[in-house]
């Protein structure tokens, strides 16, 4: 089955055609981050007209690339939750039509489970690669979620801890944009923090109370941000890699506390198989220190590449796929986007 997959909630345009959820056929994204550096982070009506003019082209690259036409096309998949409803809508509009005019099924996908797929597309079977097939859980770490994530089916999810506040991307960001890092600042961070004294600073650690698997970020980054403006307004000389470095190595150890609480937890970890998820698990500091604890507690660990880590479509038309066929959904011209959604809420 061929999906034609879209993606809009954000600063990426992505068009992505798909086989079986597995086989990618076209990978195509148009970033729209030198836009928004401009402005040191995403400007929501900005994104909407950027892929406003993208999606077109893009569809017709990504066939292109693929070798086919639009006849030859099953379904279509597109991100309607979570994200900027404007940028949304731009993807969930144009998808419909096109499903409409070929009088074939619309998907719609929720971001976040997509972020999940993308593994499928990488962990195939293939080349020695294993066959990654649920149920695992998966820690997804984007700019608006942080979440640990048991999957017990392709459309069965169940939320076993989420931040309580800022996600870890978003902190990252954040704190980034303070040193003066260009937007968006979570990968020049990962590379800054090699420079520095990780030791340099010993930044908080928040805990939940009674809910363990929570995360909480907003008092780390707060901490930061005040060590930041105390500096500046001291007109003091510091070093922004011992900075980057200290306050990495915070959200390193709040990421794997919760991490390791999981691995010794029997009852909810009972596959010992775990799967890293969303843009800021291309940290090298993160996939590091998970892989750490992942060999000391015998844990199969995916990891996606760096290319399926971002936002693309080919984790929409992945998940698209399985929402067809295993979860038996589809949806009509009345199709809405929504800001927020649940990922066990669909
Ligand atoms: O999943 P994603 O591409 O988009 C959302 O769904 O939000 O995640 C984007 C986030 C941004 O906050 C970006 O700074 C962060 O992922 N990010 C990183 C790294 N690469 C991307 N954060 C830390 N280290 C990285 N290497
Ligand atoms: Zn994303």
């Amino acid at each position: 089955m061929l999906i034609l997959g879209f993606e809009s909630s954000c600063d990426e345009t992505a068009v992505a055609i798909v086989r079986d959820g597995r086989e990618i056929l076209a990978n195509k994204i148009s970033s729209q981050i030198e836009i928004h550096a401009l402005y040191g982070g995403v400007v929501p009506e900005i994104a909407s007209r950027a892929h406003t003019e993208a999606i077109s082209s893009l569809t017709n690259e990504a066939l292109e690339e693929a070798g086919l036409s639009l006849s030859d096309i099953d379904a279509i998949a597109v991100t309607n939750c979570p994200g900027l409803i404007g940028a949304l809508l731009v993807g969930v509009n144009f998808a419909k039509s096109l499903a409409y005019k070929l009088g074939i099924p619309l998907i719609p996908v929720h971001h976040i489970r997509g972020h999940i797929a993308a593994n499928y597309c990488y962990f195939d079977g293939n080349d020695g690669r294993e066959l990654l097939v649920p149920p695992f859980t998966s820690l997804v770490m984007s700019g608006g979620h942080t979440s640990l994530i048991g999957v017990n089916g392709y459309t069965d999810f169940e939320i076993l801890g989420a931040t309580r506040d800022d996600a870890a991307g978003e902190a990252f960001d954040k704190v980034a944009r303070l040193l003066s890092l260009p937007y968006p600042g979570g990968a020049k961070m990962d590379k800054l923090a090699y420079e520095g004294d990780k030791n340099y600073i010993t930044f908080p650690q928040a805990q939940v109370k009674d809910s363990p698997f929570d995360f909480s970020f907003s008092g780390l980054k707060t901490a930061a941000i005040n060590y930041i403006h105390k500096l500046e307004q001291n007109k003091a000389e510091y070093n922004k890699a011992d900075i980057a470095a200290s306050y990495t190595d915070a959200v390193v150890k709040a990421i794997t506390k919760r991490v390791e609480l999981l691995f010794e937890d029997n009852e909810k970890f009972k596959t010992k198989k775990f799967v890293l998820a969303g843009g800021v698990s291309a940290n090298s500091h993160i996939r590091r220190a998970i892989a750490e604890l992942a060999d000391k507690y015998g844990v199969k660990l995916y990891v996606p590449p760096l290319s399926l880590c971002g936002d693309n479509a080919v984790m929409i038309a992945s998940q698209g796929y399985y929402e067809y066929t295993v979860g038996n959904k589809t949806a009509g011209t009345n199709l809405n986007a929504y800001a927020t959604m649940g990922i066990d809420e669909v």
